[in-house]
């Protein structure tokens, strides 16, 4: 006889990306994969800033802890670039500091919602947030993401929705995995929405630097009072290939930060030290090698749209954006599962299933192209071409 499990975990799926790579039949074709079935950047850290690790590798005290918010001087660094990329008022007390986003909406959920307690958010969405919720115990009440004309959620969806044991509305913008930049006006929505209900709008923003312009993602920092119901989550992870340092920042109200200061403790105690001090030199050292990486995605992204105009192709690109593009594959005989397994099975090319991002998705896959040169986005749209020639030749 063994010990039992915890429910509420157990009945959450397997994380997908280890399922998708599964799939993968290598050697059928001798030729390489195409693998965009994870945002990770194809590009390497700045070799700056591996001299500087190195650097701080011999510093006295540099593998001790932190305090659990963070070391200040991070702290200031991400409230003043907060206060100047939105334009609004960011302070230090409003910073923590996390082992990257995914644990600073670990944290940020635990804390305001309990078991029982339901949260509002758009499908498809980030997986890794449903399961979070679900482990919680919490109920998640969709609302659609994507609907005819339009490639962002709609505040008016989400109303109705909410109810006595309604915590918080979960946005992600850019989105994963749809790529659409929600436009600034529905994001005050939300977060008007939130404020009258006294519920709290959580957006994930990891992919905030890789939207089309300089201008602010939304206004928020800048309402007054923005702290009584926005709570902005962040990642290193992305622009500055920083994934495996795991940095990340919860900006929210002094009052939720004491509450998550009890759960960052027991999760991690801090942040790793010199992982800080990576992200500290990230911020103040490396804008312009920041600005060559968004510039090198722009292009990307533009390539990936002119090779899905191919004519002929019949995916059809529905939203782009960030390091992701949704697509709306053309088979009505074959679930998304199945046609992304073909996909990687036999045409060398490994993207998610839009059914691992909530229901409702079976007619679409998420591609994401942060691991694709501009030159490879010919050859996605070949390979697709050609599953599709294979299923005229099967008699679909
Ligand atoms: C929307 C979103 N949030 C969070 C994460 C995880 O970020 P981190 O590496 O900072 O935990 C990802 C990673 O793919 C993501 O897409």
């Amino acid at each position: 006889m063994t010990y039992a499990v915890n429910p509420a975990v157990n009945r959450i799926e397997a994380p997908p990306i280890m399922e998708a790579q599964s799939w993968v039949r290598p050697g059928l074709r001798n030729r390489k994969l195409l693998n965009l079935c994870q945002a990770v950047p194809s590009w390497s850290c700045a070799e700056a800033l591996d001299d500087e690790v190195a650097r701080l590798a011999h510093e006295p005290g540099i593998g001790l802890y932190t305090d659990i918010f963070g070391i200040p001087a991070l702290r200031a660094a991400i409230a003043a670039h907060f206060s100047a990329d939105y334009q609004g008022a960011v302070a230090a007390e409003n910073v923590c500091v996390t082992a990257g986003c995914n644990q600073a909406f670990a944290a940020s959920l635990m804390a305001i919602a309990s078991a029982g307690d339901n949260v509002i958010i758009p499908a498809p969405y980030f997986f890794n947030h449903t399961m979070w919720l679900g482990m919680l115990g919490l109920e998640t009440r969709l609302i659609p993401a994507v609907a005819a004309g339009r490639t962002h959620p709609d505040p008016g969806d989400a109303a109705p929705l909410i109810d006595a044991r309604t915590r918080a509305i979960v946005l992600c913008s850019p989105n994963n995995p749809t790529g659409a930049i929600y436009p600034p006006e529905v994001i005050q929505g939300f977060f008007e929405l939130a404020r009258r209900h006294g519920i709290a709008l959580v957006i994930d923003e990891t992919y905030k630097d890789f939207r089309a312009g300089p201008a602010p993602a939304h206004r928020l920092f800048a309402t007054p009072g923005w702290d009584e119901a926005f709570i902005h989550l962040y990642s290193f992870s992305k622009v500055y290939a920083m994934t495996g340092y795991r940095v990340g920042a919860i900006t929210a109200s002094p009052r939720i930060l004491a509450e998550i200061e009890k759960i960052m403790d027991c999760l991690a105690i801090c942040t790793s030290h010199i992982s800080q001090r990576a992200a500290l030199f990230a911020l103040s050292s490396l804008d312009d090698w920041k600005r060559g990486k968004l510039a090198m995605m722009q292009h990307r992204l533009e390539s990936l749209r002119k090779a899905f105009a191919r004519p002929g192709l019949r995916y059809e690109l529905v939203s782009s954006g960030a390091l992701f593009a949704y697509v709306k594959h053309p088979f009505t005989d074959e679930t998304a599962r199945q046609v992304a397994m073909r996909l990687a099975g036999e045409h060398d090319l490994l993207c998610l299933p839009g059914s691992m991002f909530g229901p409702g998705q079976e007619q679409y896959l998420r591609i994401a192209f942060a691991n694709a040169e501009a030159t490879d986005m010919e050859t996605l749209a070949g390979r697709l071409m050609e599953s599709q020639a294979q299923r005229v030749a099967v008699g679909m």
